[in-house]
């Protein structure tokens, strides 16, 4: 039976794809700082579902989880990278310092201390396969995506430094680059106001988070010798806007 370690399963893509793969009978390892949503989770999904409760940002936790893990759950054959936020969409003057620090603790260097932890176990399986969770926000800049889209190229490019390092090792990595997708996402970004976030996804069909688990089921479930690089995706009613112009005459 194979095992997957998801983080940030207790909403969003996590939680769509922690059902995802028990519906194909994997084992799931699912985390996030919500203890009661990951016991929701326990009840509903079963045997099947290990719920570990950290904060991706504590170093020490994170490490603590993982070497904690009982024998039966030592052996993992995926690791989806999944935990991360945006926080706020204020302009580079304007944007709170704080947010930006949570920002690069969570999608950076959670993401590094989750792999970090878990690439051990690859390197001696020598197998495993290492599913970051990148976005079109780390391609193409927007106003207000600031530090967010900037900590998502991180995620964009680390996926690919992490295939050149790890060539040899028959580890497979692949960054999801998602567009628009309607999830507590934006409620996170805009600080609980449900309003803002509502309207967020007014009278657009955004990608959801089924769409998402699909695709990094997709991914997952590929012969070993196939190595996706990245997959971006949008929803047909999100596209490109150009380049900004100031014009003001002198
Ligand atoms: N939605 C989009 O439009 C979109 C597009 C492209 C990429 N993404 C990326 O995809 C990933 C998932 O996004 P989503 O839309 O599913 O967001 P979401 O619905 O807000 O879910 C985020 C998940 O991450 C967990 N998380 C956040 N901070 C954490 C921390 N410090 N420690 C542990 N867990 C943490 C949350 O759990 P707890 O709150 O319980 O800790 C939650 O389970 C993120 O990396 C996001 O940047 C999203």
């Amino acid at each position: 039976m194979k095992t997957v370690f998801i983080t940030g399963v207790t909403a969003g893509f996590g939680e769509a794809a922690a059902k995802r793969f028990i519906k194909e009978g994997w084992r799931v390892i699912g985390t996030g700082r919500r203890l009661e949503k990951l016991n929701a989770l326990k009840a509903q999904l079963g045997e099947l579902f290990l719920p570990l409760c950290f904060d991706v940002c504590d170093k020490q936790a994170v490490f603590d989880a993982v070497s904690g893990l009982s024998a039966q759950w030592q052996n993992i054959d995926t690791l989806v990278n999944n935990a991360g936020l945006a926080l706020g969409l204020g302009s580079f003057d304007k944007a709170e310092l704080s947010d930006w620090e949570t920002m690069i603790d969570t999608n950076i260097k959670g993401l590094l201390y989750v792999s970090k932890a878990i690439l051990p176990k690859f390197i001696e399986q020598q197998s495993g396969h290492i599913i970051n969770l990148g976005s079109t926000a780390g391609t193409y800049p927007y106003p207000g995506a600031n530090v967010y889209g900037s900590s998502k190229a991180f995620v964009n490019m680390l996926s690919l430094e992490m295939r050149a390092d790890l060539i040899g090792k028959n580890i497979r990595v692949t960054c999801v680059e998602p567009g628009f997708c309607e999830t507590e996402f934006a409620e996170v970004r805009f600080k609980g106001d449900l309003k803002k976030a509502k309207d967020f996804y007014q009278g657009m069909q955004a990608l959801t988070a089924d769409d998402i688990a699909e695709s990094i089921y997709w991914c997952a479930a590929l012969p070993k010798h196939m190595n996706i690089n990245k997959i971006e995706m949008m929803p047909t009613r999100q596209s490109f806007a150009g380049f900004a112009v100031h014009r003001e005459l002198d």
